[in-house]
């Protein structure tokens, strides 16, 4: 067994990542790693710069000699009786096709193309088809509302939309192409709707616009070459919130995010393409899905598993059976999923055959000890290690995680970084902290798999990442290290909700709220959950006109899930007299925080507050909900 401590990082990171690049064939090798500077007055990322490839390619053509009868994706539907396998070659087959008719339909290399999609492997095909012409994707999560898809559509202009007629869920159906046409009102610019029939079920076409996907790939050829692209020309764009504002456009690059994805796939996962059978349950429309679903295991000609459904659906040992139909080797899954199975007992887990599991992965959010020992004792048989991977959408990939072959001796611990990865703790005035500390995670050297800017936005990419510690990479969250050097991620240190591993900004939600003609102002902090990791609880302030009825906390919480879609529904909505504020005007969020958690004893001084007398009433309020 290794060591965590002897883990080899490089001296020489430039040419440890040029090496690293060959994990890529290329169109033309790079020769150069890195350009990098974090610093405002003269900020740049590059990586590979002088380097061609089209990560459609990577991922498909070249395996075709060796693997094109080999299974690319396996498709689980939701229904447990239908699944489906697709090789290698039936893929590129479906991708060049699809590339065809966005072409045909004028779309361009550097055109934006908003992915609407439920989990079928026409959401991958998609993301591929545009790499192959150089358009630039956008998943959009398939539980957004119309309201959220409009806004991420105008902010990329996005010129074509693909999506389903009805995605299927927990044998529930989403209306996603009635979706696309309600967002479409408020959304100018696209000229191609391009829509997958996945149910049958019915569908309006606006014509001129609108086109079957079935009808359309027979009329095209499967000859479609790949466009050569610079490694820093952009792959995708993914909307993911902050702590203020609309959610921000993250841009990744081509060669640094495909080069950063397929190395560390293959190191995390210590990944065997001819044997492993490997499953991450993340959606699409998230960076796990991007990254470790799609990107990652084609780079690496793996076989990846996507699943249509749910955990819980028909039943709650479904993961399992999964497991247990098609081989899976490696399960990759978010900690709100395990904890919401640990709770329905070990008999649906032993119910199923998990001898094939060899390796076992954690991703989304922190892990609580009991669910590790839960996942690895029951799931796992005490014989599969945990890679509990910690990394973010800006990260492109995965950053902080033990290795298959290290001690497992720490569950809750993402532990070290991976070779190349630079961190480094500081406390809030940005001083470095040594040895054995808590503290603010930072990333202290370039990777090539970071984010490359906001869509639109280049000003917000660097002061909301670069700026609170000029030189560094600020992630947004804390983290705790032992005198061995490990790290454990205690959680977001802003206003960033993790909600079932669905980030979420409070801002958000606060402006979903405020939208309502009932509310005059609210406040949104996150609880403890115990399934969910994260609650949201909204502190709702009426107008002075509106009555407070019975009635009204759930309407509120129906309007947010309406505005934004159905992971960002309130928990709890307290309507509230006031607001503890400073007496300048700023909303005491700590305070509220303590208030949901149930810690009213931790509320330190409230003396100093514009109406110290609100936080009496807030406490007393808030009981019913503990
Ligand atoms: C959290 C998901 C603890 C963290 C890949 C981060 C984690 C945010 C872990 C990014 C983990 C992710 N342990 N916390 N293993 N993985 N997080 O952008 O707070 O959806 O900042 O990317 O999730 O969420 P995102």
């Amino acid at each position: 067994m290794r060591r965590r401590q002897d883990r080899p990082h490089p001296q020489d990171r430039d040419t440890f990542w040029l090496e690293t690049a060959s994990v890529l064939d290329w169109i033309t090798m790079p020769t150069k790693a890195s350009d990098v500077s974090w610093k405002a007055e003269d900020f740049r990322i590059k990586w590979f710069e002088d380097g061609v490839l089209n990560a459609c390619a990577e991922c498909l053509d070249r395996h075709l000699a060796t693997r094109g009868k080999k299974t690319a994706f396996i498709w689980e539907g939701d229904d447990p009786e239908i699944s489906e396998t697709i090789t290698y070659e039936e893929v590129f087959d479906h991708v060049c096709r699809m590339a065809n008719v966005l072409k045909a339909r004028g779309v361009d290399k550097g055109d934006r193309v908003v992915l609407y999609m439920p989990m079928v492997p026409e959401a991958a095909y998609a993301m591929l088809a545009c790499a192959r012409i150089g358009a630039i994707h956008s998943v959009v999560f398939g539980g957004f509302s119309p309201e959220a898809l409009a806004s991420r559509i105008n902010d990329c202009g996005a010129t074509a939309v693909i999506t389903a007629d009805e995605g299927r869920r927990g044998g529930k159906t989403i209306p996603l192409k009635a979706n696309v046409d309600r967002a479409l009102e408020k959304a100018e610019g696209v000229r191609l709707v391009l829509t997958v029939k996945v149910t049958g079920g019915e569908t309006s076409m606006v014509s001129g616009r609108d086109l079957w996907w079935h009808e359309m790939r027979d009329e095209v050829t499967a000859d479609c070459p790949a466009e050569p692209m610079a490694a820093e020309d952009p792959l995708f764009i993914l909307y993911t919130s902050g702590s203020t504002g609309k959610p921000k456009g993250v841009i990744h690059s081509t060669g640094g995010y495909l080069v950063y994805v397929a190395y560390t796939f293959g190191l995390v996962f210590d990944i065997d393409p001819d044997k492993d059978i490997y499953w991450c349950t993340a959606d699409v429309g998230w960076i796990t899905g991007h990254s470790y679903m799609v990107y990652g295991p084609l780079a690496r000609g793996a076989t990846s598993l996507l699943f249509e459904g749910v955990p819980t659906y028909p039943d709650p040992g479904r993961l399992w059976s999964v497991t247990e139909k098609h081989n899976v080797t490696i399960l990759y899954t978010a900690p709100t999923a395990i904890r919401a199975l640990m709770k329905e007992g070990d008999g649906f887990v032993k119910a199923h055959d998990r001898s094939s599991l060899r390796l076992l992965g954690s991703v989304g959010e922190p892990i609580n000890p009991e669910a590790w020992r839960w996942y690895h004792d029951v799931v796992g048989e005490g014989r599969c290690p945990i890679v509990d991977t910690w990394w973010q959408t800006e990260t492109g990939g995965i950053m902080i995680t033990p290795l298959p072959d290290e001690p497992m001796d720490k569950p809750g611990w993402a532990t070290a970084p991976l070779p190349g990865i630079e961190l480094s703790l500081v406390d809030q005035e940005g001083h470095r902290l040594e040895g054995d500390a808590e503290g603010l995670l930072l990333i202290t050297a370039g990777w090539p798999g970071q984010a490359r800017g906001v869509y639109g936005d280049p000003q917000r990419f660097i002061d909301t990442y670069f700026s609170a510690y000029p030189g560094t990479y600020f992630t947004g969250d804390g983290a705790h290290r032992d005198a061995e050097g490990d790290y454990r991620i205690t959680g977001r240190v802003d206003d960033v909700l993790n909600v079932s591993g669905h980030r979420m900004g409070t801002a958000e939600i606060e402006s979903a709220l405020v939208a309502h003609p009932a509310v005059a102002e609210a406040a949104v902090v996150g609880y403890p959950h115990d399934v969910k990791g994260q609650g949201i609880h909204c502190y709702v302030i009426l107008q002075s006109d509106v009555q407070e009825t019975d009635d009204l906390p759930q309407t509120l919480r129906q309007h947010v899930r309406q505005d934004i879609g159905p992971v960002a529904t309130p928990d709890r909505v307290q309507i509230a007299p006031g607001l503890p504020k400073t007496r300048s005007g700023k909303i005491m969020r700590r305070i509220l925080r303590k208030i949901a958690e149930g810690h009213p004893d931790q509320l330190g001084d409230t003396s100093t507050l514009a109406e110290p007398e609100i936080v009496d009433t807030l406490v007393a309020d808030a009981q019913r909900f503990t």
